[in-house]
């Protein structure tokens, strides 16, 4: 090949993307996958988008194809979800968005994840001694101010080519006119009826006016959320943080021992954070930094694990599984004394993602026994936090990509819908660690990372990811999951880099789940008996009841072809290319 035609494929390649389906040589290459993995991706030309919901999918993918870039589809795709799937879908949330954008080969991470109230306090909850779980989980108190708007609104106005009036009107007209109920949706409305039915402003829009439930094919408007959504297309976020939208919140928070003030909404601020940065075995890891101890722990756990040929050990061998445990292990013990907002604590996070510190920290795992999580670190207790968030992927033919992780908490977040607004709120707080609080006998408040404070954000688990080959995106994933996150977004990008699964196997294998405590290990079906005889054998403790693991929305990029899948563990769920 002459200098001057390969100097300028090069440039064509790295400087901005490549629109031809081409090797780094140049040579034309139809799609290739590894079909020996049992799963097929589902491949697209000009860029990919995957989600939880098939309906906001589809928004998604119309962007792309009139020409929208990744972040006006990310941003149209969160606020259609906030109609969609109001399991977690939201506007009354928040999350997490690591961005790249391929014009300035810069990745930012943004951090729109909610805000405690000026009035919360560490024992919000505590009454006689005890946490009152009632009010920590599904009262108006559990809402921290959401952030879900502002941050679309900050990808959109500044990393996206539409306007956010464009973004939010397919929202609006799904809202307005109406979607079809689809049959997760039916079972989901049916399952959290006792709550939802318990809030008359939810119970008005979720199910019929004679109480009985909306069936899969009938349509469900939502009138009270398309007047939200319509005001912020005309006032913009004011509407939303300082205008009629603030009003109806803080009215309804008032009226109902709520927390939420207009000062505090009008003082709501996202962030734009420099992501986490690792590496592992040439690959290049940008993830979510502090208030999400996601990316933290992730990158921690490959460390560990980056000098084990795991590759020769085999894919969920018992010698592989046992090193995933303790990697676990390790850093869930880690992840309690050290995880919560950057603003109110020193998060060492440079030493967690320290190689050396790895080094150390591998060095301390016997080959032939389990440990217990207590020879570890001391014991603590930890927040329970809801595998209900949703996770979303998007790339287009520009090389820009958006991995997206956002939440109300719960399913359905609280439950209550703030009167008039039509936006369910979340109980986000929750999340922060909420005992113990008194002090010991020096004076320390265990949990004080992640104790409730004003203007705080609770600790997250959202791992939102974008991994880097040649110094361009080539795996954006992510995954909902609560506590669980972590461990599932890290099997998934190993899935793919240490163990070459194409990224439909890579999203499909069983799972496991360690979080230090309690020490126990959940599994997904489909690891053989005889490998979990000899992880019985060295020690290792199994949950009895088995559940999935995550579900995640993963696209890969590679010679010039977008490869997508969503998990088989979720319902309704689309990866569609565009071609
Ligand atoms: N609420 C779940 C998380 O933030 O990880």
């Amino acid at each position: 090949m002459c200098k001057m035609f390969k100097l300028l494929l090069i440039t064509v390649y790295v400087g901005s993307f490549s629109f031809v389906p081409a090797n780094a040589q140049g040579e034309y290459k139809l799609p290739s996958y590894s079909s020996r993995d049992g799963f097929v991706p589902v491949v697209g030309k000009n860029g990919m988008v995957s989600v939880r919901e098939t309906i906001a999918a589809e928004i998604g993918a119309e962007i792309l194809e009139k020409g929208g870039n990744a972040i006006d589809a990310a941003a149209a795709v969160g606020f259609a979800l906030a109609v969609t799937y109001p399991q977690a879908g939201n506007i009354g949330g928040g999350g997490f968005m690591i961005v790249h954008t391929a014009k300035n080969n810069t990745t930012v991470a943004i951090d729109y994840r909610e805000m405690a109230a000026g009035t919360a306090r560490h024992d919000q909850y505590v009454i006689d001694d005890k946490v009152d779980q009632k009010l920590a989980k599904f009262s108006r108190q559990s809402s921290g101010v959401p952030g879900t708007v502002a941050g679309m609104a900050l990808a959109v106005e500044k990393y996206g080519t539409m306007s956010l009036r464009e973004v939010l009107e397919p929202a609006y007209k799904l809202a307005n006119k109406g979607f079809k109920i689809y049959t997760q949706l039916e079972m989901s409305l049916a399952r959290s009826k006792e709550r939802l039915g318990a809030d008359p402003a939810a119970a008005k829009v979720f199910y019929k006016a004679d109480g009985s439930n909306y069936k899969t094919g009938e349509i469900l408007k939502q009138k009270d959320l398309a007047k939200s959504l319509r005001a912020i297309m005309r006032q913009g976020t004011d509407a939303f943080y300082k205008g009629e939208i603030a009003e109806k919140i803080t009215a309804d928070m008032a009226a109902n021992d709520g927390l939420i003030t207009m000062a505090d909404m009008a003082a709501y601020k996202v962030y734009e954070r420099e992501p986490v940065y690792g590496t592992y075995k040439g690959y290049k890891i940008a993830t979510m930094p502090p208030p999400s101890s996601g990316g933290m722990h992730m990158i921690q756990m490959m460390n560990m694990l980056e000098n084990d040929d795991l590759k020769a050990q085999g894919h969920n061998s018992a010698a592989t599984l046992h090193l995933y445990i303790e990697a676990m292990r390790q850093a869930y013990a880690d992840r309690s004394l050290y995880a919560g907002d950057p603003a109110f604590f020193n998060i060492p996070v440079d030493k967690l993602i320290n190689k050396e510190y790895a080094k150390e920290i591998r060095a301390r795992i016997p080959l032939d026994r389990a440990r217990v999580s207590a020879e570890v670190a001391p014991t603590k207790n930890l927040a329970y936090e809801s595998p209900e968030t949703t996770h979303y992927s998007v790339m287009d033919k520009w090389g820009n990509a958006v991995s997206n992780t956002y939440t109300l908490n719960f399913g359905f977040g609280n439950g209550i819908m703030a009167e008039g607004t039509g936006i369910l709120l979340n109980n986000e707080l929750d999340d922060f660690d909420h005992e113990p609080y008194k002090p010991d006998a020096n004076g320390n408040v265990s949990g004080k990372a992640n104790a409730q404070e004003p203007y705080k954000r609770p600790r997250s688990s959202m791992t939102p990811t974008i991994v880097f080959k040649d110094d361009m995106p080539f795996l954006i994933t992510g995954s909902p999951g609560g506590g669980t996150i972590i461990n599932t977004v890290f099997q998934t990008v190993m899935n793919v880099i240490e163990f070459d699964m194409n990224v439909a196997a890579a999203s499909s294998k069983p799972r496991i789940n360690h979080q230090w405590m309690p020490d126990m290990t959940t599994i997904e079906s489909g690891v053989s008996q005889d490998t979990l005889n000899i992880l019985t054998d060295m020690g290792h403790k199994f949950n009895s009841g088995r559940r999935t693991l995550g579900s995640t929305n993963s696209i890969v990029y590679r010679d010039g072809y977008f490869y997508g899948a969503h998990d088989p563990r979720s319902m309704n769920a689309a990866t569609i290319g565009i071609n």
